[in-house]
C-alpha cells in the first residue's frame, strides 16, 4: 500500500514511520511527504530517507478549491492509498478528505473526544489534560472526518499523569508513546486488520 505523510512540523513521528518501512513492519511504503511549510524538519526526513518531500501549502494558490485539487492530483497521480496526518496543521480541504474516507489517519497526543476540536494542538493540548486532573493521558489515533479530531478512534494507549508534570514534561512522555503507537496503528489499518466499515471502526490492534 502506497502511503503519504503530511507534516508541518519536526516530523518525529514521521521519522517513526519511516524507521518502520525500513524495518518492514510498516505493511505499507511512505512515497510521498507534503508540508504546508517549507522549512519543515519533516520535509528534510524525507529527503533523508529517500522519499519525495513536496512543499505544498495553501498560500500557493489563489484559491482553497485549487489547492484542494492539486493536493488530490499528488496524491491520486501517485496511488496514494493511505494518507497519514503526522503533525498537519492545515485543515485538509473537504474533498480531499472524501476521497480518502476510510484511508485517511491521524495521531492526536490526547485522549479523544475530550482533548480535541479547533484550538486543541501542541502544548494547549497537554495545558488543558493538566487543568483538568485526570490521571491519564496518551495519544489517540483516528480516521480523519470533516471536522478537528471528531473522527472514529482507531488506537489509544493510557500515559500516567504525574504529579510533577508541567505541560513539556508530559507532552515528551506522550511523544514516546507516540512513536510507539502511530507505526503499529499504520501497519494494522494497512493490513487491514482495522478498517472503518460504515462509519464504524472494525478491527483492534494486537497486544504487545
Ligand atoms: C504530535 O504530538 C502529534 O500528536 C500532533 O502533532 C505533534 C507532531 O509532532 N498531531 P512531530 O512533528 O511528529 O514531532
Amino acid at each position: 500500500m502506497n502511503v503519504a505523510v503530511l507534516a508541518s512540523g519536526s516530523g518525529t513521528n514521521l521519522q517513526a514511520l519511516l524507521d518502520a518501512d525500513e524495518a518492514k513492519t510498516l505493511e505499507a511504503r511512505i512515497l510521498l511527504v507534503v508540508s504546508n511549510r517549507g522549512s519543515a524538519g519533516a520535509l528534510d526526513r524525507a529527503r533523508k530517507a529517500g522519499r519525495e518531500a513536496l512543499h505544498l501549502s495553501p498560500s500557493m494558490f489563489a484559491t482553497e478549491e485549487e489547492y484542494s485539487d492539486r493536493l488530490l492530483q499528488e496524491l491520486v497521480g501517485r496511488d496514494i492509498q493511505l494518507v497519514c496526518l503526522a503533525g498537519y496543521l492545515k485543515k485538509l480541504p473537504p474533498a480531499v478528505v472524501s476521497a480518502f474516507a476510510g484511508r485517511l489517519l491521524n495521531i492526536h497526543p490526547a485522549p479523544l473526544p475530550r482533548f480535541g476540536g479547533d484550538g486543541m494542538y501542541g502544548q494547549h493540548v497537554h495545558e488543558a489534560v493538566l487543568k483538568a486532573g485526570v490521571p491519564q493521558s496518551g495519544p489517540t489515533v483516528h480516521f480523519v472526518d470533516q471536522n478537528y479530531d471528531t473522527g472514529p478512534v482507531v488506537a489509544h494507549v493510557p500515559v500516567p499523569v504525574l504529579a510533577t508534570d508541567t505541560p513539556e514534561s508530559l507532552a515528551a512522555r506522550v511523544l514516546e508513546a507516540e512513536h510507539r503507537l502511530y507505526p503499529r496503528a499504520v501497519a494494522a489499518v494497512a493490513a487491514g486488520r482495522i478498517r472503518l466499515v460504515n462509519g464504524r471502526v472494525e478491527g483492534r490492534l494486537d497486544a504487545t
